[in-house]
């Protein structure tokens, strides 16, 4: 055990939506630092607002038993801004935190979330606080981490869903339109588009034409293709107050006679336990968080590179999106086998 390290005292939180693989964060988090390092540390309550308001409670190696399979995160998690809002404008929330942080008498703070919640750590360091980010949600948008965790998880759980559409689209010789998770990026829903055998995929990242796709599901029904799967980012450019489902799959009706039926996925990608590809990456990203603390490097997100966990600056990362790349290798693959993106006559 180092010695410098015996008695320091880290925080950890959860900010954002939630998603598989949290607390197999928090544990790797609470493990390393107690077992490698003799830190003492303590579990903060519903994100940023529980170290705002003094909800925290010191987490023991029982309390971090068990934890690595289950879903959601045991400390809570809420989408409080605390840079957002009247508040804000006095800089009141942040000044609070960073009080009970002082009073706390934390050495550290992990704080694990999006890309909002990276922007709020960047400018906690830049006020005193010693963060270092951890990288996680199903939309695998963070920017600087080749990957988050949670995205796995639900490429997984969105798989079997469209999977599961396959039988009842043949059954019926319908068009099946799935609508999935992700926000403005399009990762989750070329990823389960592709593994779950879509047929048409749709994202923020590639503008679409309802008139090819159109004829592309009507050009397969002629060729005797008794159904086809259309996957769908909730993020697509459509009308307001509709969803994206809803929208393509209306739209389909419309322009076609192909029979077509829509299906929100929703919360279910974001819930139960995590593969074991996610649980290994974040009991990494959680273990290098606090080798990185242990060495004084702080103002950091933990960073996937391919095999490696690295630092890179909250600096760099906050307030940036990662979107599929237009030309994604998986893109330009799944043009070569015909799957449609909407962009093109084919
Ligand atoms: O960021 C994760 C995510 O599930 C997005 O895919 C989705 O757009 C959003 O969160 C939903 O947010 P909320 O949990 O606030 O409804």
């Amino acid at each position: 055990m180092a010695k410098d390290t015996k008695g320091m005292k880290i925080g950890i939180l959860t900010a954002g939506g939630d998603c598989p693989g949290i607390n197999a964060a928090i544990r790797g988090v609470g493990k390393t630092a107690i077992y490698e390092y003799g830190m003492n540390v303590f579990g903060i309550s519903s994100g940023f607002r529980g170290l705002a308001e003094n909800l925290y409670s010191e987490l023991d190696e029982g309390q971090l038993s068990g934890i690595l399979t289950l879903g959601g995160t045991i400390l809570g998690t809420s989408r409080d801004k605390p840079y957002k809002g009247d508040a804000a404008a006095e800089n009141k929330i942040p000044k609070q935190i960073k009080k009970n942080y002082l009073d706390l008498g934390l050495d550290a703070l992990v704080v694990i979330g999006g890309n909002g919640t990276m922007k709020t750590a960047s400018r906690l360091f830049d006020e005193g606080l010693n963060v270092v980010g951890i990288p996680k949600t199903i939309d695998n948008d963070v920017w600087g981490t080749d990957v988050s965790f949670g995205f796995d998880s639900a490429v997984w759980i969105a798989t079997e869903a469209i999977d599961r559409l396959h039988s009842t689209a043949n059954s019926h010789k319908r068009i099946m339109v799935i609508e999935l998770m992700g926000h403005k990026a399009g990762w989750l829903t070329l990823y389960a588009g592709v593994a779950g055998g879509g047929d048409v995929i749709l994202i923020p990242e590639i503008d679409f034409d309802m008139e090819y796709v159109a004829k592309y599901l009507e050009k397969r029904s002629r060729n005797l293709k008794p159904y086809s799967i259309v996957a769908v980012a909730e993020g697509i450019k459509k009308p307001k107050g509709i969803s994206a489902a809803t929208y393509v799959s209306q739209a389909i009706r419309d322009m076609t006679k192909l029979e077509t039926r829509e299906t929100i996925l929703g919360y279910i990608q974001r819930g139960g336990t995590p593969t074991p590809i996610d649980r290994v990456i974040a009991t990494q990203f959680g273990a290098k968080a606090v080798e990185l603390i242990a060495e004084g490097t702080f103002g950091v997100m933990v960073s996937k590179n391919g095999e490696r966990f690295v630092p890179m600056p909250l600096s760099e990362v906050g307030g940036k999106v990662k979107l599929v790349p237009g030309d994604h290798s998986l893109i330009r693959k799944s043009r070569k086998m015909g799957i449609s993106f909407g962009d093109r006559k084919m």
